[in-house]
């Protein structure tokens, strides 16, 4: 019997590639860049299983051009890019890689607030620059962040995981969520709030809800009009939780006193006031990016692919 065929839409940690490569022929895309959505409807075809990134539409119209296909496997815990319904009309696997990316995200999201309450960046720009000639009184001031209070928006995996971080801080812990997560609370002392309450306490706001219909533009003015003058927003979650024009204007007109964000309303594409302001500290979507979780990422991803086209349910199945 022939082998099955399995394409990889781009070049991921070797751990993912040569696990596939032991049950199935593997196509991986070798160019450095994204392929279009034209160029992915001609890759998948004559394809059992795909492996795919948070950066690649994953419709209808492309799961009919090669029905053969049995899994969209995500190296993503978020799947936005993906049409949910549309997969389950078709009996089509779609699949993510939750929990091993939590710790990665959790650090990344601390270090956008270390960054942003400790004007990191700036302090960096200003010593290349030449600009540090003496120690004084007043320079770079930034803000405590030890015994203040971190409000976690989306307390999930990764939102409680920078709640638990917060703990070591001292800092008191407010979360919005969907659902309460009594658990939660126990473990964290975390007070589980309205949002605009949320929003008028935190010193720190941090969003962590997957991107869906609900949370497109959570935070817009209105939001940041409740914020403190002296809130950081840090945005780890999906770019456009965040109503970025809005984000432009809260920084420029000091409504809020900064933001660390690591998502963007059209990535890759910023929006070009941001690069100009002080205030906001930018991250090119690395939330997961270190080599260990990389690594898992894309053994777990090869893993939900080896299940489907062993006629098994993917352990990371979202389609259910
Ligand atoms: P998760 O465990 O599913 O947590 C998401 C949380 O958001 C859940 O507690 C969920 O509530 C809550 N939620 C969903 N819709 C909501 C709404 N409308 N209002 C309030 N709360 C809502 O996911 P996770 O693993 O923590 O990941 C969270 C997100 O982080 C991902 O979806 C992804 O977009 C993003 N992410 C980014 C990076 C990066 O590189 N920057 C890396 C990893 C993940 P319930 O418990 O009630 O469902
Ligand atoms: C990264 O953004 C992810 O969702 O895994
Ligand atoms: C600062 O360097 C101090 O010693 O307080």
């Amino acid at each position: 019997m022939s082998r099955k065929k399995v394409y990889v839409t781009r070049m991921i940690p070797n751990e993912g590639i040569d696990k596939l490569r032991k049950f199935f022929d593997v196509e991986v895309n070798e160019l450095d860049r994204e392929l279009t959505y034209q160029e992915l409807k001609e890759k998948i075809k004559g394809k059992d299983g795909i492996l795919c990134l948070l950066s690649d539409t994953i419709d209808g119209e492309l799961m009919d051009v090669e029905p053969k296909v049995k899994i969209f496997a995500n190296y993503a815990v978020g799947y936005n890019n993906m049409d949910v319904e549309a997969a389950k009309e078709r009996n089509i696997y779609l699949s993510n890689t939750p929990g091993i990316l939590t710790d990665a995200t959790a650090d990344l999201a601390w270090a956008l607030i270390f960054a942003t309450a400790r004007r990191l960046t700036e302090g960096d720009r200003y010593v290349r620059a030449g600009k540090f000639k003496r120690w004084s009184p007043k320079l770079l001031l930034g803000r405590d962040i030890t015994g203040k209070t971190l409000g976690i928006i989306g307390a999930g995996r990764i939102g409680q995981a920078v709640a638990r971080r917060g703990k070591a801080f001292n800092m008191q812990i407010l979360y919005y969520n969907r659902s309460r997560k009594k658990d939660f609370e126990v473990e964290t002392d975390a007070q589980y709030v309205p949002l605009e309450e949320l929003l008028g306490k935190s010193d720190f706001i941090s969003l962590h809800t997957p991107l869906t219909k609900e949370t497109t533009h959570l935070i817009s003015d209105k939001e940041f009009k409740v914020m403190k003058d002296t809130a950081i927003l840090i945005n780890t979650a999906r770019g456009p939780v965040v109503d970025e024009k809005a984000l432009v204007k809260a920084l420029k007109n000091k409504e809020i006193w900064g933001a660390g964000l690591d998502v963007y309303e059209n990535e890759p594409q910023v929006e070009e006031e941001l690069k100009t302001l002080d205030n906001v500290v930018l991250c090119p979507h690395i939330g997961s990016a270190t080599y260990e979780t990389r690594m898992k990422m894309a053994v777990m991803a090869a893993d939900n692919i080896i299940a489907a086209l062993h006629g098994k349910v993917p352990p990371n199945c979202i389609t259910l």
